[in-house]
């Protein structure tokens, strides 16, 4: 597989365009992303679970920008939102989508529940039992039957950072695969919800697939009993989670995706449903990356800074994490050295390496933080002040701005003195 960003004549491109270009053309800080890349990404996808009932559902938290939204939607995708903000980028970018939509999240409110009945979305994830008691009397109020999956909780461990492992009991996600049969008995008595799945999301940034498919084994035993009790389960919701690499190793996407499509179908296989799929990372990770100039080049002690003008506020995956990204020099250089890459904000956690071996950059140059295109963007903030960076979706050898560097007065815009 060609990676989206790679050395042309020692100047770094994405794809066909030079990424100095794009610096001149639109400044720094600037989120580029592959738009080849993504689709690829999503065709693998679909490639590997071919033989499933299935419908991609991309997790839109992972890089909202409504020009990918478009470009996944029209390539059938369907989409995995957590609020009525991501429900509107959805209408916005891609309206037909709508019907594909999956509603995550533990924390839905009255208006998000009611706009996604409206919009007559494919299905909740339901995570608790007063949200489903909640969704019941929307759907009664709207005149309409809701389709709901708990999620349930199976309580297996994924081995990624804490902060991003959610199927084990003690975190606030889903509800305890136990109890899920009970719950599941009682809505059959409300004529407003339609018990149409099993939902089930353990973590993000997996790299091995075993705890997924011993978490849908856990999952299916559970539809056996559902359907004992009378009810007709036609989706499960395998959540996303699926990992990437983030260091400069041997990754073959296609291989990785074959591997979790072959340890889901294993699992499912004759279960005779849709299986619903909510990849983030995967899709769009290592299509983006973050392209940063050089402001300055200082000594402190042992210690040489390179400063950016990107900081956390602008990739916040270093400092939250401790996640490793690859940084690459705009322009291909030799003489490497030890170096920390900082931004700008004040604090010590603005990084996005510590004593990372790296060729020589200098005041003025361009560095590109890869891998950057989930999370990245989406997880930007104002702090201290800072303008959001713009991004640019590159197709082939022509960019096209997709999101504008926010300015002073966007700011401040919902602000009064
Ligand atoms: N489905 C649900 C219910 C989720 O909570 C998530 C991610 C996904 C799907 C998509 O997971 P993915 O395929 O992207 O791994 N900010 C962190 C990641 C947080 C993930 C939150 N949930 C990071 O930068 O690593």
């Amino acid at each position: 597989e060609a990676r989206p960003f790679a050395y042309n004549k020692k100047s770094l491109f994405c794809d066909g365009v030079d990424l100095r270009k794009l610096a001149g053309e639109f400044g720094t800080p600037l989120y580029v992303y592959s738009a080849e890349q993504i689709g690829y990404r999503y065709e693998l996808f679909e490639a590997a679970f071919q033989e499933h009932t299935h419908t991609v559902c991309y997790s839109v938290k992972a890089n909202s920008s409504l020009a990918i939204l478009k470009l996944l939607g029209e390539r059938g995708a369907g989409f995995d939102i957590v609020s009525g903000g991501e429900l509107e980028r959805v209408r916005k970018a891609f309206r037909p989508a709508l019907k594909k939509v999956v509603f995550s999240g533990v924390g839905k409110q009255v208006w998000e529940i009611d706009a996604a009945l409206k919009a007559d979305i494919l299905i909740f994830n339901v995570e608790s039992e007063a949200e489903l008691g909640l969704l019941a009397e929307r759907a009664a109020a709207m005149g309409k039957r809701a389709r709901f999956a708990l999620r349930v909780n199976p309580d297996v461990f994924a081995e990624t950072h804490p902060y991003i492992s959610t199927g084990l009991s003690e975190h606030k996600f889903g509800i305890a695969i136990g109890l899920a049969r009970a719950i599941y008995k009682k809505a059959a008595k409300n004529k407003s919800l339609d018990a149409a799945g099993v939902s089930v999301h353990i973590g993000s940034q997996i790299r091995s697939v075993d705890p997924f498919a011993a978490a849908m084994e856990r999952v299916t035993g559970l539809i056996a009993e559902l359907r004992t009790d009378g009810h007709q389960i036609r989706y499960v919701d395998a959540g996303g989670g699926l990992g990437i690499d983030y260091s400069q190793g041997d990754f073959d996407p296609a291989a990785e995706v074959a591997r979790y499509a072959a340890a889901l179908g294993g699992v499912i296989e004759g279960l005779g449903v849709r299986l619903l799929l909510e990849p983030g990372r995967f899709l769009v990770g290592q299509a983006g990356g973050l392209l940063t100039q050089v402001l300055y080049v200082k000594k402190n002690g042992a210690k040489t800074f390179v400063i950016t003008d990107a900081g956390m506020n602008d990739l916040i995956r270093p400092s939250l994490y401790r996640a490793h990204h690859e940084i690459l020099p705009v322009k291909q250089g030799k003489d490497a050295g030890k170096v920390d890459v900082v931004g700008p904000v004040c604090e010590s956690g603005d990084f996005f390496a510590h004593d990372r071996v790296m060729s020589a950059v200098k005041p003025g140059e361009l560095v590109l933080i890869e891998d950057a295109g989930a999370y990245g963007m989406s997880l930007a903030s104002n702090y201290n002040s800072r303008v959001r960076p713009a991004e640019v979706l590159v197709e082939g050898r022509r960019a096209r701005l997709v999101r504008r560097r926010e300015s002073l007065r966007d700011l401040m815009a919902a602000e009064t003195v």
